[in-house]
């Protein structure tokens, strides 16, 4: 399981995470849902050290990191756990879909190149994606380049993967195929961490959601029990504040924008 215990992290005297503590059972998807500034990004960022939080402890699987005592080898083998797919991608742009895949398998894995090239398009066979195997990243669609991102993820087989917001950079009518994606793997019994806006999307993939504001869990639950029976404040209004927005959105771009955006 990921157990995330009491993680604070303040930039200078902004204090962005409070006392975070919150597990993810082994198979489970936990969504993170909150408004935007409230540290959701910064949290997963300290879970794989790309940030350093200044104290808590951090368990992924079989690897336990006290975040004050982590010496190097302790958070390099605290890293190889997750991996990230991130709202603007991150790909390699000098290199094709499959060599952004087979990346990680080579350097991090070792892996021998012809074993990791047969990976590699089983990987982008899983997201659809095979016969772009070629093409470098400018040459994608936003959605196609996020399918690369998240095979790459796959790709080292961690035992769970982090979603920043993956859909966020996209244009409407890619999104759709990018949560498909991740349902499937969700469906596979993949631990997942995925920070999102897409609310419906929330509502259907995750075990369980945490409502996070102003650097503190707020409330967490069921899907049921954050959208439809939320017991705190902070979470009504923040829901109402959303449903208000896509009304709005919905309004002025008329009623097909409306099921891209829920
Ligand atoms: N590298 C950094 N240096 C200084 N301050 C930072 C840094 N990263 C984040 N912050 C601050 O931490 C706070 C939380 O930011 P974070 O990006 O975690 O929020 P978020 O919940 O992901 O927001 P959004 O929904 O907009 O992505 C913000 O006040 C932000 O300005
Ligand atoms: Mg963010």
């Amino acid at each position: 399981m990921i157990k995330v215990s009491n993680i604070r992290k303040s930039f200078k005297d902004n204090v962005v995470l409070k006392d975070i503590s919150f597990n993810v059972n082994k198979g489970e998807v936990v969504v993170i849902i909150g408004p935007s500034g409230s540290g959701k990004s910064t949290l997963l960022r300290c879970l794989n050290f790309l940030e350093k939080a200044d104290g808590g402890k951090i368990e992924i699987g079989d690897v336990a990191v006290d975040v004050k005592q982590a010496n190097r080898a302790a958070v390099s083998k605290l890293r190889m756990q997750t991996s990230m797919v991130f709202q603007h991608y991150n790909l390699f742009k000098n290199k094709t879909a499959l060599e952004n895949v087979t990346h990680p398998l080579v350097v991090a894995k070792k892996m021998k190149k012809d074993d990791a090239k047969q990976m590699g398009r089983d990987l982008l066979k899983q997201v659809g994606i095979l016969e772009k195997e070629n093409q470098y990243p400018i040459s994608l669609s936003g959605g196609q380049q996020q399918r690369v991102g998240i095979a790459r993820a796959l790709a080292v087989n961690p035992y769970a993967i982090l979603f920043d917001e993956p859909t966020s950079s996209l244009d409407p009518e890619w999104v759709g195929e990018v949560l498909r994606v991740i349902s499937g793997i969700a469906n596979k019994q993949k631990t997942m961490i995925i920070v999102t806006h897409e609310m419906n999307f929330a509502r259907e993939i995750a075990d369980k959601v945490i409502f996070m504001a102003d650097g503190v869990i707020v409330e967490q639950g069921t899907p049921k029990e954050i959208f439809d029976h939320p017991t705190m404040e902070r979470t009504k209004q923040f829901l109402k504040d959303f449903h208000r927005q896509t009304e709005v959105h919905h309004e002025f771009y008329g009623e097909n924008t409306k099921a891209m955006l829920m």
